[in-house]
């Protein structure tokens, strides 16, 4: 494991604060770089200094005032981010310095936990995860939503059908091979060819593009005994057409709607909402942090996985905490394929 980046402290917290709320697509400007002190841990309080940031779709839902999961982000406050971090002092026996750490430690170079829960904080216990940024990943809160959402929702049977969206993405990718591990037949849509080759490469059964195949014809061919599962990332018009190729008693495991994230209009529900009753269908939305308490089952299983190799993840890993404003837009302009990281020092 590298050292490099542990070994560079700044002495300076350097911090991105939500500056205003995005109106459509989010832009630098809303982001403001502030430079304060170091903090300094009081009794019970720990430091700790990031040394990945993980860039998600759900920045976007927090830097809006849209109704969800948990209170947004306030304006002038420091950007609320997933990353993993080293623990540099420590006044709280849980902690010691040199433990690594994930949860919301924020778009900054220090963060001060006065409440571990509050931060959902978890220990990365050793052996470390080699890569360390891949406990942000497949063995981090990535692939943590992937299996409870496909395995405790989509509940999937050998010889079914999984039809995974925004399947070259950091949940999709693995999503679908958990699904294969299951005996699955597993089709992806994504919104490029170099994309679609990469799928297949790592065992999913097909791949649509959906920016240049027609989805509705693409997906009869692809899924000749229709769809069990429609693992969910996207929402709009490619939730409407699957769901048109739902076999009775389906299930979708509603994970996430990047296709509206950006909207300035209210978004309108499935096209054909009455699906749900004529095929039966079971639609269950779930954040992750429901599954914190079962957070170790998951890790384990995903870790046994990624050591036989039956799990792949594809990394970009951007250097510097200041890019990070600019590059979150590769999560809505499809520009990058697997997990998006900023390495913050
Ligand atoms: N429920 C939870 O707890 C939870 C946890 C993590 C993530 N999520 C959700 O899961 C989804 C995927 O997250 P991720 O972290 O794995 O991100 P990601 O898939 O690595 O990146 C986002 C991808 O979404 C696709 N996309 C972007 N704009 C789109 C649009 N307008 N229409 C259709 N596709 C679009 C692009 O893939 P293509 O190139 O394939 O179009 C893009 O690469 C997001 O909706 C996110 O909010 C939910």
């Amino acid at each position: 494991m590298s050292t490099n980046v542990e070994n560079t402290p700044k002495r300076v917290n350097r911090q991105f604060l939500l500056a205003c709320r995005p109106v459509g697509d989010i832009k630098e400007s809303d982001f403001e770089y502030k430079e304060a002190p170091v903090p300094t841990p009081n009794q019970g309080e720990v430091l700790v200094r990031n040394l990945y940031l993980s860039l998600d779709p759900t920045n976007r839902i927090w830097m809006s005032d849209m109704a969800q999961y948990m209170p947004p982000v306030e304006l002038g406050e420091v950007m609320r981010g997933v990353a993993i971090g080293v623990v540099e002092e420590s006044k709280n026996p849980n902690l010691q310095p040199g433990d690594y750490v994930t949860g919301l430690l924020g778009w900054q170079d220090y963060v001060l936990l006065k409440d571990e829960q509050a931060n959902f904080i978890t220990k990365i216990n050793p052996p470390l995860p080699d890569p360390l940024f891949a406990a942000v990943g497949q063995l981090g809160p990535t692939g943590v939503t992937a299996y409870f959402g496909l395995l405790d929702i989509g509940q999937p049977k050998p010889g079914e059908t999984v039809v995974v969206s925004a399947a070259a993405g950091a949940v999709g990718s693995v999503v679908g091979q958990i699904a294969k591990i299951k005996g699955c037949r597993v089709v992806g849509i994504t919104s490029s060819d170099e994309k679609c080759q990469w799928l297949t490469s790592v065992g999913f059964d097909a791949a649509i593009n959906y920016k240049t195949t027609d989805l509705n014809t693409a997906l009869a061919n692809a899924c000749p005994n229709g769809v069990d599962i429609y693992f969910d990332n996207v929402g709009g018009s490619i939730l409407d057409t699957v769901m048109s190729h739902l076999n009775l008693f389906a299930r979708i495991p509603l994970c996430g709607l990047i296709s509206t994230y950006n909207s300035t209009q209210p978004v309108p529900g499935p096209l054909n909402f009455n699906l749900i009753l004529m095929k039966r269908l079971r639609v269950q939305g779930f954040i992750i942090s429901d599954y914190h308490n079962r957070w170790h089952e998951a890790i384990k299983e995903l870790g046994e996985w990624t050591k036989l190799g039956k799990i792949k993840q594809e990394y970009e890993i951007v250097e510097g905490l200041e890019k990070a404003p600019k590059e979150i837009l590769k999560l809505f302009n499809a520009n990058k394929i697997g997990k998006l990281i900023v390495k913050v020092a």
